[in-house]
């Protein structure tokens, strides 16, 4: 099975590092993909998330980053997608992600979508939050992998 498992990653944190792992361990191939979403205001360039996850993901051989500024759908014949691979977090994630997976499957017949729970311990992290913390001075080791934390040390002095 083909995954990809979509997302701004601005920055990638160890909430999604746990999808990936998971994921990855279920797929033959794993694709990671970055939306280019200029319109949102961002921490990290695209090019500068995309080199964050491949050293996040350096350790997993199946696993490869790409982006994509159009719909997720219409990535689904180019890579040979069969399943796009979301985390849900809580309640909240659910309204939104059932809305996603319902339209995508009216624009592309095979697009379905696994959904995988979030290791309770990162449950109530996001990337805003990370950001919004790490901003006003606050220890965010726990909550993002190394390479991003050395990143964002970076990109506040
Ligand atoms: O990390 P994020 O910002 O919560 O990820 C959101 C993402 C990229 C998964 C979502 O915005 C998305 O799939 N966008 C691609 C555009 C698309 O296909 N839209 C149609 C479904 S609403």
């Amino acid at each position: 099975m083909n995954g990809i498992y979509p997302g701004s990653f601005d920055p990638p944190t160890k909430g999604h590092m746990d999808i990936i792992e998971r994921s990855a361990a279920l797929c033959d191939h794993l694709y990671i993909a970055v939306l280019i979403n200029i319109s949102k205001k961002s921490l990290f360039t695209i090019p500068e998330r995309v080199e964050l996850l491949k050293k996040c993901t350096a350790d997993i051989e199946n696993v490869e980053i790409i982006t994509f500024d159009g719909l997720l759908v219409d990535l689904f014949k180019e890579y040979a997608i069969d399943a796009i691979i979301k985390g849900l977090r809580a309640v909240s994630d659910y309204e939104y992600e059932i809305q996603m997976a319902q339209i995508n499957r009216q624009f592309e017949k095979r697009a379905e979508t696994l959904f995988m729970m979030t290791n309770p311990r990162y449950s109530y992290l996001s990337s805003s939050i990370v950001k919004e913390f790490h901003r006003y001075g606050a220890d965010i080791s726990p909550y993002v992998p190394l390479p991003v934390l050395q990143a964002m040390k970076e990109k506040k002095e």
